[in-house]
């Protein structure tokens, strides 16, 4: 077995930022450091204010707190981290290829295929590669191909395992400290051991499941489709519910109970967000359509189809209501991120529902939680990969609101998009004296008490609510 004493992790980013605090402070033995290329994001895991560390996720900055300048390092130095290492582990973006073969559905390989390159040419000694980053299934045999053809091979060995991330965001540092379960893939079976046993530091071995490489990084691909699957399935009978008079939590809450089914999962909204769901299962798309499984590719798609109209569907929705025109209308939105506690909004269904709104000609005043004015004008005016292009309208025709009050303020309606706990306490009898008249609120997460809003006389659409108006 190859004794781990300095492990290096390439990308500090959602991933890498909070999987390697937890690694550090589960092994106090073990030196870590986190290298990215951008430098303003090492700067602010640095940051001395706990505050404003590039993620924000409960939990996190206590653990950066204890172990930061202990056994745990963020840094620019990519190369002589990599020197160092015994162990790296790859988990840079994977985003969606946006050009040439493939574009719109298979994951853009550049940044694995440069950190692949980087390890061959800086390593020494054994190197034990981890893929961290959720990849196309057989990219471990790129790895490899890269790692052992580079010509820098002399004096150096590697072993290349898959081990992806099942962490999701908002409760990265519970879901890391207690996992359902670990993944390692591979065919070296040392090199399984010893970064199992960097695992067994706070996970009992019950839990950590050893594969074959193809399985392992499959096994991520299949995990996240399915999540998915669930959402555009209640998404789609939340759809039946408003048309039929049944209500989406109570149909959840029942077929939830079959243990079949399982209760988690199962909450209607406005369609899934985060940098994945998608991205993945494009990559299931793509590699069902490359060995010729159309009907495969065909189901799976499906299920990001349902996403984008329910989206679309929200912003029909919300127009209809406010008598077909929004135009000079001020509507206030709550909640930017694609979940709650988060700062992250890549793929948030606010992005396309606030773009379509501009596009109508509304005026929005945006809030939120833990988003910055900066994400907001990032995603709304900078974002390439644009449907409605009219960038003037999406520069000028919106605020961001850090008041809640203020943001809802002489409003013609509201739209709660992240289900932010702190919205179910906004106090609507508050809120009803100053607004315009009649008011609408629409619940896209139907987290608010549909009789306390009736009683104010404001015009209430729940998603899902078969009692709607
Ligand atoms: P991210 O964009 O937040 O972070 C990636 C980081 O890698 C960036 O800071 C980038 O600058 C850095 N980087 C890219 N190329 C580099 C290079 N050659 N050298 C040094 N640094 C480099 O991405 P993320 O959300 O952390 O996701 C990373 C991977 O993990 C993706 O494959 C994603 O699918 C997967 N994943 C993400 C989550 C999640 O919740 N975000 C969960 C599980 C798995
Ligand atoms: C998801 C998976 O849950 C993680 O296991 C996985 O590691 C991660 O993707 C990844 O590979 O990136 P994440 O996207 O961070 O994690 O968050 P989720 O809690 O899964 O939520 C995803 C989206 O689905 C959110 O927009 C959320 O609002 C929505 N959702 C979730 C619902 O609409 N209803 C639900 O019942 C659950």
């Amino acid at each position: 077995m190859y004794s781990i004493k300095k492990i290096c992790c390439i990308g500090a980013g959602y991933v890498g930022g909070p999987t390697m605090a937890v690694i550090a402070k589960n092994c106090p033995d073990v030196q870590v450091e986190v290298v990215d290329i951008n430098e303003e994001r090492i700067n602010s895991w640095n940051n001395s204010n706990l505050e404003n560390l590039p993620v924000f996720e409960p939990g996190l900055s206590e653990i950066i707190n204890n172990v930061r300048g202990k056994n745990l390092f963020f840094s620019t130095s990519v190369h002589e981290s990599i020197q160092k290492a015994d162990m790296v582990f790859i988990s840079v973006n994977t985003p969606i290829k946006k050009k040439g073969l493939g574009a719109g559905e298979t994951s853009d390989l550049r940044w694995v295929e440069s950190c692949a390159r980087q390890i061959s040419e800086f390593a020494e000694g054994h190197t034990i590669v981890v893929e961290k980053s959720t990849l196309p299934v057989r990219t471990a045999q790129t790895i490899k191909d890269i790692l052992f053809s580079s010509g820098y091979a002399k004096n150096k060995s590697f072993s290349v395992l898959s081990n992806p991330e099942f962490l999701a965001e908002g409760t990265a540092i519970k879901d890391l400290e207690n996992p359902d379960r670990v993944l390692i893939g591979g065919e070296d079976e040392e090199a399984m051991k010893s970064l199992n046993d960097i695992y067994l530091n706070w996970i009992p071995q019950q839990k950590i499941i050893l594969t074959n490489l193809w399985s392992s990084e499959l096994s991520k691909l299949s995990a996240n489709a399915f999540l998915a699957q669930r959402i555009s399935s209640i998404n789609s009978i939340s759809a039946i519910c408003e048309v039929t008079g049944a209500d989406i939590k109570e149909v959840a809450s029942a077929i939830g109970k079959d243990t079949r089914i399982g209760s988690k999962f199962l909450k209607a909204g406005p369609g899934f967000g985060g940098s994945c769901f998608k991205k993945d299962i494009l990559n299931l798309v793509y590699l069902a359509k490359y060995f010729g499984l159309d009907e495969v590719a065909d189901f799976w798609r499906n299920v990001v189809k349902i996403n984008s109209w329910q989206q679309r569907r929200i912003y029909e929705v919300i127009v209809q209501k406010l008598f077909g025109n929004v135009a000079d209308k001020k509507i206030a939105i709550l909640g930017f991120a694609f979940k709650e506690n988060t700062n992250d909004t890549r793929e948030a269904p606010s992005i396309e529902i606030c773009k379509n709104l501009l596009n109508e000609g509304a005026y929005l005043s945006i809030h939120d939680f833990k988003v910055s004015k900066e994400t907001v004008e990032r995603d709304l005016v900078n974002n390439s990969l644009d449907s409605v292009n009219n960038s003037e309208i999406y520069k000028l025709n919106w605020e961001y609101q850090p008041n809640l009050y203020e943001a809802i303020y002489d409003s013609d309606a509201a739209i709660l998009l992240t289900e932010w706990e702190d919205y179910k306490e906004i106090d609507w009898v508050k809120v009803s004296s100053n607004v315009r008249n009649p008011f609408w609120i629409f619940d896209t997460r139907s987290i608010l008490k549909e009789k306390d809003i009736n009683k104010l006389g404001i015009n209430l659409w729940q998603l899902g609510n078969g009692n709607n108006k």
